[in-house]
């Protein structure tokens, strides 16, 4: 079988970690290539990670044989990446969100459907087999009809203002923080296992720090800490730094997000509880091997991932039998064998996050500013 040639643009955190879940799919693909910010950069990752080429000039990879590009750039850099990805006939898995705002990523969806291209976004954490698992059952009406939402994507690692990250630039990184880089992933994983769409949104904005520090070098790293401020100067902010959200949506269910950057102690937390006429499902991304099922009449359920219990695309997306942890790294890998697969037409059952999905959620961003600022509700643009 034809195996796809595959690039990496962008060596820092989340670049190696897709490095990794493309070799995890060797048989569907190579690692061709990696492009970073610099010679050095980019040198140092192809040792790092064993990848034959590298470049500072991510344009080197329009040029080169690569079949498909993978976006870990900030988020600035997206649309135009994509976009010369896409006229360079390269399919794109682009990390989130897709663009700056709804304008840039409607044009994307538009140009990868002339082009004829398949194109995703990395809303990689729809692929815990436990969320797949509440998605199949909810296909079965199994806990009832759903009325209620609740959840939460809570982080701690921009509690302090000496903690930094191109994100807290707006310039760099959009007019939503907290809610464009987190809350989204709760939304898209939402709307996945439900199958139902937001439709309006009252959103509340708040930031624990209105000016914050850097490091005057400019060596700040994503997750980076200040041990002290000696050296560092100060910038003001205009971005949340946690967000509470109420949402409807076409059904009439109601919702509530809880999003923060600077809630200590909770480090990576995506808390999903849904209620539903019969039963609801609780599930977390800091437990995300056990699905508690709640029951009114008789005892509660905690179901602990194992394929041989789990139903259809659940079951294929556990990798390891009952008992063997899985986490965010399976995820990508889940989402790039069903990107791959249907490139390369060996599947045809993929439900990879499309960059039309990404669009949206650059939809509901904007409707949750126009919230927030507004101080009203807002119907979020189709
Ligand atoms: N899906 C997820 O779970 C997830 C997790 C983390 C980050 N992300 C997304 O991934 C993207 C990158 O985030 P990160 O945390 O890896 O950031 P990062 O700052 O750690 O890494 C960004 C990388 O891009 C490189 N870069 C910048 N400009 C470049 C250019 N012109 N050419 C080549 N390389 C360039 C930087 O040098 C760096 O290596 C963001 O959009 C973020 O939202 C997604």
């Amino acid at each position: 079988m034809r195996r796809l040639k595959v690039a990496v643009i962008g060596t820092g955190f989340i670049g190696p970690v897709h490095a990794e879940a493309i070799r995890r799919n060797a048989g569907l693909a190579d690692l061709v290539m990696v492009a970073g910010i610099s010679e050095e950069e980019a040198k140092e990752a192809a040792l790092r990670l064993n990848i034959p080429g590298y470049t500072s000039d991510y344009r080197d990879i329009l040029k080169s044989d690569a079949d498909v590009v993978h976006i870990c750039t900030p988020n600035h850099l997206h649309y135009s990446m994509v976009k010369e990805c896409l006229e360079h006939g390269k399919s794109v898995l682009c990390e989130k969100p897709l663009a700056m705002n709804s304008a840039e990523a409607a044009e994307l969806v538009e140009l990868a459907d002339a082009k004829g291209l398949m194109a995703a976004v990395n809303y990689n954490l729809r692929y815990y087999p436990l969320i797949q698992e509440m998605r199949q059952r909810n296909m079965e009406k199994e806990g009832g009809e759903i009325f209620s939402l609740q959840g939460s994507y809570l982080q701690d690692w921009l509690l302090y203002d000496t903690d930094y990250s191109w994100r807290l630039e707006s310039k760099l990184s959009g007019k939503s923080r907290a809610v464009a880089d987190i809350g989204t992933h709760w939304m898209d994983m939402a709307q996945y296992v439900t199958g139902m769409k937001i439709k309006s949104v009252f959103a509340q904005f708040g930031r624990m720090h209105e000016t914050r520090k850097k490091s005057s070098d400019g060596k700040d790293l994503t997750f980076s800490k200040a041990e002290d401020t000696a050296g560092y100067i100060s910038y003001d902010v205009d971005t949340e730094d946690y967000a509470q959200i109420l949402f409807k949506m076409e059904n009439g269910t109601l919702g509530t997000l809880t999003v923060s950057q600077v809630i200590a102690g909770y480090k990576n937390y995506m808390e999903f509880r849904q209620s539903g006429t019969v039963s609801s499902f609780t599930w977390n991304s800091e437990a995300p091997n056990q699905l508690t099922i709640g029951h009114r009449d008789r005892a509660n359920e905690i179901l602990v991932k194992d394929p041989s219990l789990l139903h259809g695309r659940a079951a294929s997306m556990s990798g390891f039998p009952g008992g063997h942890q899985e986490g965010y790294g399976e995820t990508l890998k889940n989402l790039i064998r069903e990107f791959y697969s249907d490139i390369l037409g060996v599947s045809s059952s993929a439900e990879y996050p499309l960059l039309k999905d990404g669009a949206s959620e650059m939809y509901l961003c904007e409707a949750i500013i126009r919230s927030a600022e507004e101080n009203r509700w807002v119907e979020v643009e189709a």
